[in-house]
């Protein structure tokens, strides 16, 4: 055999020696990435079984534990957080004052205080949404915006009362009184559908617990926060958001100021310039059934829930929550019940304080035509959400100028979001 022979045959060996130890590698390659798929599908199932059964075992002691606390319960501030730079957005942790456990809530349910505050004849009911995961069993936590007197209002105009001493009184260590979650705009946290949260201000507190549910049981739906305020200074849980957004891939964030000054940095604290509307939706409304959950200020949800539904997604996929009397407020002006003409008069009678009066459609609700009167009226929410301003309706019939969170007791009304359709008289 010649030199050239060998050479040829040691080449043609490595050669061969080099394509079997490529071969060699790409097989174990594919070895690799076959048995790594396989492990995260066998992740993934034992991972869902697992949020199943979290879930599942949540909902028992949801059922089992909702029962257990009636009437109002004392809760002692245990943590005080502000939430945003101009610290008028302020969160309170809250841990039961028996040290029994807390019972687990949807995510979207406000509590109801009854709170001491000083001047004040009566406790002062307000509403505060929880503001964090039900999977979180340590605290409750509320989120809660100062109230100053607005710009148009005349001088003189107090701040918001319960806001204020909120914020300028309560501190570490002191107790409240609260009723148990309540509330009907809640995520369906077994659904599979895409979720698009719409916040608007102080309305992302609601919204928050919900993604904080979605996250803590690592949801593998489509999800949508979109945000709007005027600017970096009132943008609140910034930190928090960002984090999310950062965490999970399928969390979509989009933020937008209104008025955004120029240290605010597009790109990076926020989106896009303007207000939230349907129109940044678009591309979800085309291409998914998606469930829509809606709270912010009342323009911002007229605006958004007219404009979904002119695209189409049914009333069912739409949940909306108002934060009170400025919604209800515009919802009356605007949409007073078919019944009353604006000329029309019909007698109330507020049997309990031996007052007779007359009303217009300009009075608005009765709860707002008791009050111009000085009939003392019980109320908290101003919006048919907690319930503290039923009252007997011994005659007559009434219009729901907005639906009640639940329906009122048989010869009962909610007089915050009701108006005459007939004389009537009231147990007030
Ligand atoms: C279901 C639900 C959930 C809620 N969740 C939250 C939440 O998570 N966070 C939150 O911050 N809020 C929330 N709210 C709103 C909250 O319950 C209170 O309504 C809010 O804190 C304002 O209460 P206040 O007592 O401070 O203001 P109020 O004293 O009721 O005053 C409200 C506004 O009216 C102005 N005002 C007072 N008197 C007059 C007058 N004579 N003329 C004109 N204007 C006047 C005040 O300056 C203030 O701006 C929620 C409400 C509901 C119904
Ligand atoms: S004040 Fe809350 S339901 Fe009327």
């Amino acid at each position: 055999m010649q030199l050239t022979d060998l050479t040829e045959i040691a080449g043609w060996v490595l050669v061969g020696g080099a394509s079997a130890r490529a071969l060699f590698s790409a097989v174990a390659f594919a070895g690799r990435r076959w048995r790594a798929a396989r492990l995260d599908r066998e992740y993934i199932t034992l991972f869902d079984e697992l949020a199943d059964k979290a879930l599942k075992k949540f909902d028992g002691e949801r059922q089992r534990l909702q029962q257990a606390w009636s009437g109002r319960r004392k809760f002692r501030i245990v943590q005080r957080t502000y939430e945003n730079q101009r610290k008028d957005i302020c969160s309170f942790y809250l841990t039961p004052y028996d040290n029994q456990p807390l019972p687990p809530f949807h995510p979207g349910q406000f509590l109801t205080f009854h709170l001491k505050v000083p001047g004040q004849p009566q406790p002062v009911v307000r509403c505060y949404s929880l503001s964090d995961s039900p999977t979180e069993r340590r605290y409750y936590r509320i989120t809660v915006k100062r109230l100053w007197a607005p710009a148009n209002a005349p001088q003189g105009t107090p701040p918001g009362l319960a806001s204020s001493y909120v914020h300028d009184r309560l501190q570490v260590g002191d107790v409240v009184e609260a009723l148990a979650p309540s509330g009907a705009f809640c995520l369906d946290l077994k659904s599979q559908r895409p979720v698009v949260m719409v916040a608007g201000g102080v309305g992302l507190t609601p919204l928050v617990s919900m993604l904080n549910a979605l996250v803590a049981t690592r949801s593998r739906r489509e999800i949508w926060f979109f945000y709007g305020v005027r600017n970096r200074t009132e943008h609140a849980m910034y930190d928090h958001l960002d984090r999310i957004r950062r965490a999970f891939p399928n969390v979509r964030l989009v933020v937008a100021y209104s008025r955004p000054t120029p240290t605010c940095r597009k790109g990076i604290d926020y989106d896009i310039e303007g207000h939230v509307g349907v129109t940044l939706m678009k591309p979800l409304l085309a291409a998914r059934s998606c469930e829509f959950y809606v709270c912010g200020p009342s323009a911002m949800m007229d605006g958004i829930t007219k404009d979904l539904a002119a695209a189409g997604v049914p009333p069912e996929d739409i949940k909306l929550e108002a934060f009170g009397a400025a919604a209800v407020k515009a919802t009356s002006k605007r949409s007073a019940a078919p019944a009353a003409d604006a000329g029309q008069t019909f007698r109330v009678e507020f049997a309990r304080s031996g007052r007779v009066v007359q009303w217009t459609k300009s009075d608005g609700t009765l709860l707002e035509l008791a009050e111009a009167h000085g009939v003392k009226a019980r109320c908290g929410c101003r919006a048919g959400v907690c319930g503290t301003c039923q009252a007997g309706l011994r005659q007559g019939e009434v219009d729901y100028i907005q639906r009640p969170a639940r329906e009122p007791g048989a010869a009962q009304c909610l007089p915050c979001i009701t108006q005459p359709r007939s004389d009537v008289v009231l147990d007030i």
